[in-house]
């Protein structure tokens, strides 16, 4: 579901019109819908209403602080992997008792600045990581909040650069060796065990795998109280699916999701916290690209934007599909052609469609890369010295730039010649 629809013929974010939006900002630049962040955080985390939970949303996704400072007013929490990340959700309000501290190398000065905020926990995902993580709080006289990450050996099923719960992936602590750890753990002074933690992949199209996860979590649970320890939180991660090509079968829904987990671990007392990163942003947002020229050669039509794999890396990274769409609305019985649609980056790879069956486009035109809201902006670069991607935040009919083109002088300005160099 999402608010990019033509009206007259024209492609709108909520009431306004792309076109106006390209206008002011010039192109490549993120459009994001108020409508549809406010809509997927709401049906997500109303599917957890009969529940003890906390929605802690996945700030790697799309982590303008503007779209954060949405999230927060609706009550959402976060899930950060850097220090960055904790500035951010701290600007944008977000109170650091709803905020978990995730990710598999974080650094002594950032579990102190997470330490110093109060977050609600830490997702220790390695041995070395709790050791160091005790040295650091008991140094502040502080003790650390924890549940260790535990893999659960289970292939999501997914891609295999986003799939982390098989043995065979760097993230988390072997769920066969979790008893023996959670012991050693109850042992640091500077350590105190709240729970247990899981996240198995991204863009999940099914929910067996999370489920099977989510029952040897929970049979986890019932052994670690065995040996005495006090479980009083289950972390279950992100990792909904949405829909990115019109054919895809639709992904598992939020309450089917939720049904599934009261199923698993609902009847442990414990409270759940659900980290949705995908789900809340993937498809509110879209990448606006204007065509700079149409080039046939042969049998191909290339079609070259004015966006490219810096703008939007998903196509190349991982071969993933984003339809796309021209701005302008195409008559209902217009003729398609295969078309290449690329970046002017050197590099094949920088490529967000092949062959793909679409109406003809012309130079100037506006096209708009679907589903882009979550891992666009965030991984976007300025490789060819390309200026980093603006975004722009809709609500209704208005809008606003939440994050500006950096100018030349800007991105130069970064570097320096040492005077030793001629
Ligand atoms: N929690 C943890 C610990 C994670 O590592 C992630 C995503 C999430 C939550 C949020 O997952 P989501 O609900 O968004 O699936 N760049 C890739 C996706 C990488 C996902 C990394 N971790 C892509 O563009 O598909």
């Amino acid at each position: 579901m999402h608010h990019f629809n033509y009206v007259d013929g024209q492609m709108q974010a909520e009431d306004v019109s792309i076109a106006e939006i390209a206008e002011a900002v010039q192109t490549p630049f993120y459009c994001y819908s108020s409508a549809t962040l406010t809509r997927h955080y709401q049906v997500f985390s109303g599917a957890f209403d009969a529940m003890d939970s906390l929605v802690c949303y996945s700030v790697k996704a799309n982590s303008n602080i503007a779209v954060l400072r949405m999230l927060a007013n609706l009550g959402s929490g976060a899930d950060i992997v850097s220090e960055g990340e904790l500035r951010r959700a701290q600007k944008a309000g977000i109170p650091a008792d709803r905020i978990v501290f995730s990710g598999v190398g974080k650094q002594e000065s950032e579990m102190r600045a997470a330490l110093s905020a109060g977050v609600l926990q830490f997702n220790v995902a390695s041995e070395p990581e709790l050791s160091l993580l005790n040295d650091v709080a008991v140094e502040m006289g502080l003790c650390a909040p924890v549940a260790l990450r535990i893999n659960p050996d289970v292939d999501a099923g997914t891609h295999e650069k986003i799939s982390t719960g098989k043995s065979e992936n760097k993230f988390g602590l072997p769920w066969t060796e979790a008893r023996a750890i959670y012991g050693r753990a109850a042992d640091m002074a500077g350590i105190q065990i709240v729970g247990v933690d899981v996240h198995i992949g991204s863009q999940l199209s099914d929910l067996t795998p999370l489920e099977i996860a989510f029952t040897r979590l929970g049979e986890l649970v019932i052994l670690l109280r065995e040996d005495g320890h006090i479980i009083d939180r289950i972390d279950l991660g992100g990792g909904l699916g949405i829909p990115y090509h019109p054919d895809d079968p639709e992904p598992p829904r939020p309450d089917e999701y939720a049904t599934m987990v009261q199923r698993t671990v609902g009847d442990l007392g414990c409270q759940i916290i659900l980290e949705p990163g995908r789900l809340i942003a993937g498809n509110a947002g879209i990448l606006v690209t204007r065509v700079i020229y149409v080039k046939e050669a042969g049998e191909r039509i290339f079609v070259i934007l004015d966006g490219a794999m810096n703008d939007l890396v998903r196509p190349s990274l991982y071969g993933a599909y984003h339809q796309i769409q021209p701005v302008k609305e195409p008559p209902t019985d217009a003729d398609k052609v295969s078309i290449d649609f690329v970046g002017p980056v050197c590099e094949s790879g920088d490529t967000f469609a092949t062959q793909r069956l679409s109406t003809r486009v012309e130079a100037g035109d506006l096209v708009a890369i679907m589903s882009a809201g979550a891992y666009g902006a965030v991984m976007a670069s300025s490789y060819n010295t390309r200026p980093l991607t603006p975004e722009v935040l809709v609500n209704e009919d208005k809008f606003a730039i939440i994050r500006r083109r950096p100018d030349y002088d800007e991105i130069l300005a970064q570097e320096h010649i040492p005077n030793w160099v001629e």
